[in-house]
């Protein structure tokens, strides 16, 4: 009777070795495995077996099923190897879109807003993330008593060395190297010790401006930031200006533009205003153009500030600051 399982191992090598693809393997399975194939009917012969042998020819068919077992599960993954490695096709599979990267909205909003100014011919500057007291501070004018130094506000890297709270220490370090007549802007990411919300963020942008020259007056400033909020968001949207204080700008102002989802009419998200507040500007402050050594009898400037993070958010419509840095994949294609 054991010659009976010598039989079914000799006749399984001879077909495992012509089986060439997964139906042939198949057949294999079904002819050694399945439930009427040669091992389940090896077994059935069991009472037939004489007595002294059925214990051995038991263990011996046992050990062929799994031998058989094992080399029909190996030569499946070789199979499904195969197909997907090399060249096999399958054509039930779903087809691959190419990936294409794109530029981050802020990016994006980041280079129209550089295209516009430089448009209206000023220069694009840049600065260190980390400061000094004295550039993110004391040169524009902030006395040490000044609350924006406050812990709460500035994140200190040393007493003396701080993550720039604004782009504004821009207008100083290029007021340094050049001479007026001065026109640039500074975009950059900005650091401020805040808990994220939907519209807080640790680190945020900011654009700086900054104009300097020996009639420059705040009717320019108005002008640019109007013909800015024109390029950026349409010949309907209008900028008003309000008094506030800055103490790198005398006087200072916070300037507006009208509601860029009712056009001014009011709305839920301008609160019924018609005006969404934009960032601050004003006349470079005395005091300021002292401490780079230009002479403020002779030159005049203006100054202003703009949130890149904010202008985007009113372009795209976005309620939330924080998507912009979570990465989502699902947020940053949409662009
Ligand atoms: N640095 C100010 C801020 O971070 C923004 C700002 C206001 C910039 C007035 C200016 C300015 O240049 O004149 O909030």
């Amino acid at each position: 009777m054991l010659v009976k399982i010598e039989e079914i191992r000799k006749a399984f090598e001879k077909d495992i070795s012509s089986v060439k693809d997964r139906a042939s393997l198949e057949e294999l399975r079904v002819k050694y495995l399945g439930r009427k194939g040669q091992i389940s009917s090896a077994f059935t012969l069991m009472p037939q077996v004489p007595a002294e042998q059925r214990k051995s020819f038991g263990q011996g068919l046992n050990i062929l099923k799994n031998r058989i077992e094992q080399q029909y599960q190996a030569l499946k993954a070789s199979f499904e190897e195969t197909s997907r490695d090399t060249g096999r096709i399958d054509l039930s599979l779903p087809g691959r879109k190419g990936f294409v990267g794109r530029k981050h909205p802020l990016v994006a909003v980041a280079d129209e807003i550089k295209d516009i100014f430089r448009g209206f011919g000023f220069t694009v500057e840049d600065g260190p993330e980390i400061e000094t007291d004295f550039y993110n501070f004391e040169a524009l004018n902030i006395p040490k008593t000044h609350p924006a130094r406050d812990m709460q506000d500035t994140l200190y890297i040393t007493e003396d060395v701080v993550l720039r709270t604004h782009t504004s220490p821009v207008q100083i370090r290029v007021m340094q190297r050049q001479k007026p007549p001065i026109r640039m802007i500074a975009p950059g990411r900005v650091y401020r010790r805040d808990t994220p919300d939907a519209s807080h963020s640790p680190f945020f942008h900011q654009v700086e401006g900054l104009a300097v020259g020996k009639d420059v007056t705040f009717a320019d400033l108005k002008g640019i930031i109007q013909a800015f909020a024109h390029r950026m968001f349409g010949k309907d949207i209008n900028v008003r200006f309000r008094p506030s204080f800055f103490p790198f700008t005398e006087p200072s102002a916070e300037y507006d533009f009208s509601c860029v989802f009712c056009r001014g009419e009011g709305c839920r998200v301008c609160k019924h205003t018609g005006w969404m507040e934009i960032s601050g500007a004003g006349m470079v402050h005395p005091n300021v153009f002292r401490a780079v050594g230009i002479d403020p009898e002779e030159y005049t400037g203006y100054a202003f500030g703009m949130g890149i993070d904010r202008i985007a958010m009113l372009k795209y419509g976005i309620d939330d600051i924080r998507l912009f840095f979570e990465n989502d994949l699902r947020f940053l294609t949409q662009f």
